[in-house]
């Protein structure tokens, strides 16, 4: 049974989680099922944004599959804990970015999963938080890295500690979330819209911006400089580029071809 599903709107690829009666909890298959289509995604030029949501309104991801969990061996939770990471890994090199769209809770691998994408926005009723103490485990599909880059070391500690709930107003008041969905709107529709500028901008610029600023949460100032430059570099030659200035010269919008 597929577990993730993959739809098409222009240049965006919508992945969505399909498990709703456990939450689209994260099972060993569609861990994998995650990392597959990633990469079949990200060699697809024609892709210029990933949304990833779940099924439903209930949950994005309810994080590890418990009742899975129950069945495993010790040995098969590490492997699954290696799973996790070789999985996501395309999370972080893809030509594109990927949005988290939380149209639910998010709790555990779940919001684990949402850290690992470029952007995330919550839907109004979304709940997120890393249980994981409360259930004897700490989180290790990256939240305990993710989180601190993202809200700091001591909001993340906080949140670990005790494994709090929040709100999606909570969520963005300490920036775990980018943006909430106003109400009554669809939470994939509306990060669809918000990015619009991205989906149609200029995919080398787009490419660019995300290398260099995905060096930075993790090199050094000296190296992550020297990303910079190299990312500005593959701009500098492009046609794109190019076409941008004439556009300005003759007070038109750019076509951009991401040449
Ligand atoms: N793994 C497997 N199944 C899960 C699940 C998970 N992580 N989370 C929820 N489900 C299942 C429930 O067991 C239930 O199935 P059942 O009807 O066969 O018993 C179904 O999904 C609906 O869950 P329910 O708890 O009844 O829905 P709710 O709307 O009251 O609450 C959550 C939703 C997500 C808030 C709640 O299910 C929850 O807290 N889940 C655990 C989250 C967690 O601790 N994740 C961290 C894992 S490390």
């Amino acid at each position: 049974m597929p577990s993730v599903a993959v739809s098409q709107r222009s240049r965006v690829r919508v992945v969505t989680i399909d498990r709703p009666d456990r939450m689209n909890a994260l099972d060993h298959h569609t861990v994998g099922e995650i990392g597959r289509v990633g990469h079949e995604l990200a060699a697809d030029p024609a892709t210029s944004l990933v949304v990833i949501t779940g099924a439903g309104d209930r949950a994005f991801s309810a994080g590890a599959d418990l009742k899975e969990r129950a069945t495993m061996t010790e040995d098969e939770v590490r492997a699954m804990l290696g799973q996790y990471r070789s999985e996501f890994a395309w999370l972080s090199s893809s030509p594109f970015p990927v949005v988290a769209a939380i149209n639910g809770a998010a709790l555990g691998g779940g919001l684990e999963l949402a850290l690992a994408c470029d952007l995330r926005v919550a839907a109004e009723h979304a709940i997120l938080g890393l249980p994981e103490t409360s259930l004897g485990i700490i989180p290790a599909a990256g939240g305990t890295q993710r989180l601190p880059r993202l809200v700091g070391p001591q909001k993340a500690l906080e949140l670990v500690l005790l494994g709090t709930r929040l709100t999606a107003a909570e969520a963005l008041s300490i920036g775990l979330v980018n943006r909430v969905a106003p109400s009554g709107t669809n939470v994939v529709d509306d990060a669809i819209a918000w990015l619009s500028p991205v989906a149609e901008g200029a995919p080398l610029a787009v490419r660019g911006a995300l290398e260099a600023l995905r060096a930075a949460a993790t090199m050094p100032l000296e190296a992550g400089l020297d990303a910079e430059r190299r990312a500005y570099e593959a701009c500098l030659t492009s046609e794109d580029r190019r076409e941008a200035l004439l556009a300005f010269q003759e007070k038109r919008k750019p076509v951009f071809r991401g040449k």
